[in-house]
């Protein structure tokens, strides 16, 4: 079976009541192809998701940028996966660069939280990818490909889980990886969860990329075979966005 293109948009830590509202109205407002052909996920801060949740037109779905690792409890701040279940969402993006930098989220922790979140029945945008450094190192590739080990170590299902690759050097940069760039990760990615996962998950798992992508860019960068599809920040809070859905086509 063919992996249906998907679309996220995670509007990351922005937004207020009426922003907020004006980006749902312009959503659903917008002219995209089928569901059959495209899965959109949009992201909103947690406090905006239950008004999100009622508001978006019913073939859009919704996501939490991040959950807790296990069972809610005294941990204070924290978001379980239980209270996402509870109120309905679907999806979390979890192991995010920017969590993993700025709160030290290690690729263990990320696997665990992967791990946890699946098993409470949520469906998962799991982030890898690497920064300038580590790219001009030549390590790209360990590097994705020990962060999507320690997500393999701890999961045996992954129907549920959708790979997002984004560089760090292109997030909120306006740097996009070439179309070549990100398809030859995306390849590599591939045959890594062939020959590390199985040739069945490595087939079906869609690999997304994020990291500076637009309604200029998508068509080019989604022409490409292991392009399922993107994860978007900035310009999934712009009109914008509804150009993205549409390079599913
Ligand atoms: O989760 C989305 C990515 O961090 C990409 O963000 O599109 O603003 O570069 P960006």
């Amino acid at each position: 079976m063919g992996r249906k293109f998907f679309v996220g948009g995670n509007w990351k830590c922005n937004g207020t009541t009426e922003e907020v509202k004006k980006i749902v109205e312009t959503l659903n407002a917008g002219q995209v192809p089928s569901p059959d052909v495209v899965e959109v996920v949009v992201s909103p801060p947690f406090v905006f998701l239950p008004v999100v949740k009622s508001s978006l037109r019913p073939d859009f779905h919704v996501a939490a940028q991040n959950c807790w690792v296990k069972k809610g409890g005294a941990y204070t701040g924290e978001i379980s996966a239980e209270m996402l279940v509870n109120l309905d969402i679907p999806w979390v993006i979890l192991g995010h660069s920017e969590r993993r930098a700025l709160l030290g989220e290690s690729n263990e922790f990320v696997g665990e939280k992967v791990a946890y979140a699946l098993s409470k029945g949520l469906k998962v945008i799991a982030c890898i990818g690497e920064t300038l450094e580590q790219r001009e190192a030549g390590s790209t590739m360990d590097v994705v490909a020990a962060q999507t080990k320690a997500i393999a170590a701890r999961i045996s299902d992954w129907t549920n889980v959708v790979l997002a690759y984004e560089p760090v050097w292109a997030i909120g940069t306006g740097k996009v990886a070439t179309p070549a760039q990100a398809q030859e990760v995306h390849a590599e990615l591939r045959k890594w969860l062939h020959a590390n996962v199985s040739p069945e998950v490595a087939a079906s798992t869609r690999i997304i990329y994020g990291g500076s992508v637009n309604g200029a860019n998508c068509k080019e960068l989604a022409a490409n075979p292991d392009v399922d599809g993107f994860l978007v920040g900035g310009a999934s809070l712009k009109p914008e966005f509804i150009d993205i859905i549409k390079s599913a086509e």
